[in-house]
């Protein structure tokens, strides 16, 4: 039994003595991934080979959707999106500061000002409540993130947005493959987007996918940047044919190729990692770990593998030192990946003003908000490896190198100012 040995940061053996490369390696590209690549290579166009639509149609028909357009990556999706709303300068989006901050900041670039909102602490999303007080008469849009791939409250969130008029984007980028209430996370928004990004889930290397059921979002999307589907619109918008407005957007069909055969192996990886991540968290949730599995109704993906630690199990052991404990028992780990967007210089030092160019004036009194209730659900926040492709040995030798600390947590170091 190794709880009773020591702790590697005390002089004992570290409990991961299993090679993690292949076990955490992502995106584990096979031959049919190559395959693919090799086909547009040898086809030779690289711009404009046909596998970039035939993404997009995989996207379409999986999430039954009527229109899907690719592009470049997920960043540019988002744009595209706020573009395709089509609001005035100055109206209000309704956004987390829990996330990256593609799902925020390209809204500043057609003049839209983002309304920080707090999160809640069991999906790690916008909380309804703290929203809804939030909303003014200017308040014409909500982006709501499934963040880690914890489906959003969207019932609630849906709900305000019916009420009060709101567009809704939905930033999907995490949480491809989840569902809430059987519905696809990526149905929810008038428009959604996807990134395809080498972390995400279905890794293209860099791709975004724009989901809309709206014919008119479809076009102002397509008019941003999509320069040869502008010529195929048949509507007089393809007037804009020559010019676009202003953005290149398309993705490269070599990172299509990668993206499509990603996709189709989509639900074997989420399933593989959701069966890892939930047997070591049966052992982490018996030391009093917060493991966050899919919410009633939902099935959630891992996007990333975050729990909330209890210091008070560890007799109040801070995580700075719980991390180093593990990192010496050779566990990979580490805080949560972003800092919040608000807190950001780009908002704290007011340079997005200068790219809203909003009228001298307007929103003058925008401060940067305080978020403690999104601050507390960071806090103790423990990111631990996906394990896309770990064996049962490894995820053992994992938990044992939590129980291990736990149990011998009153001696281990803790750091000078806590
Ligand atoms: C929540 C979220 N939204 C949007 C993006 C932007 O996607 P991309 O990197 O493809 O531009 C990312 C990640 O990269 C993300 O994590």
């Amino acid at each position: 039994m190794t709880v009773g040995s020591t702790p590697a940061i005390l002089g004992g053996a570290p409990a991961v003595t299993l090679d993690q490369t292949a076990a955490n390696r992502w995106p584990v590209l096979d031959a049919d991934d190559e395959a693919a690549v090799l086909e547009v290579m040898r086809h030779g166009d690289l711009s404009n080979h046909p596998v970039t639509r035939r993404l997009e149609d995989d996207f379409r028909r999986r999430l039954g959707c009527r229109h899907a357009l690719a592009h470049a990556n997920g960043t540019l999706g988002l744009l595209a999106a706020f573009h395709a709303l089509d609001l005035q300068p100055g109206d209000e989006v309704l956004v987390p500061s829990a996330t990256f901050w593609a799902s925020v900041v390209p809204m500043v670039w057609v003049g839209l000002v983002p309304v920080f909102c707090e999160i809640e602490g069991e999906r790690f999303a916008l909380d309804p409540a703290d929203v809804e007080r939030r909303i003014t008469p200017r308040t014409k849009a909500i982006v709501i993130v499934h963040l880690w791939g914890l489906p959003a409250k969207v019932d609630a969130l849906l709900g305000i947005a019916r009420r009060h008029g709101l567009k809704v984007i939905e930033d999907a980028s995490h949480a491809l493959g989840a569902t809430s209430g059987g519905v696809a996370c990526g149905r929810f928004g008038d428009i959604s987007v996807f990134s395809l990004q080498t972390s995400k889930l279905a890794a293209a290397g860099e791709g975004g996918v724009l989901l809309t059921d709206d014919d008119a979002y479809m076009e102002r999307a397509t008019c941003l940047g999509d320069i040869v589907r502008i010529y195929e619109l048949a509507t007089p918008a393809n007037r804009f044919a020559a010019t676009s407005f202003g953005i290149k957007t398309r993705m490269a069909p070599l990172s299509a190729a990668v993206g499509r055969t990603q996709l189709a192996k989509l639900d074997r990886h989420n399933t593989r990692r959701a069966a890892n991540i939930e047997a070591l968290g049966t052992r982490l949730q018996a030391l009093g770990f917060d493991t966050f599995p899919s919410p009633p109704d939902t099935t959630r993906v891992y996007f990333e593998h975050l729990v909330k630690y209890d210091p008070s199990r560890f007799d109040d052991l801070p995580i700075d030192a719980l991390i180093a404990a593990l990192r010496a028992e050779g566990c990979e780990a580490s805080g949560p990946r972003y800092p919040l967007v608000h807190e950001q210089p780009f908002f704290t030092e007011g340079h997005w003003r200068k790219v809203a160019r909003l009228a001298p004036g307007d929103h003058a009194d925008w401060r940067p908000p305080q978020l403690p209730a999104t601050a507390a659900v960071q806090r103790n926040m423990l990111r631990l490896p996906t394990f896309p492709w770990a064996e049962p040995a490894l995820i053992d030798q994992y938990a044992q190198a939590f129980e291990k600390i736990q149990a011998h947590a009153r001696a281990i170091p803790r750091p000078a100012h806590a």
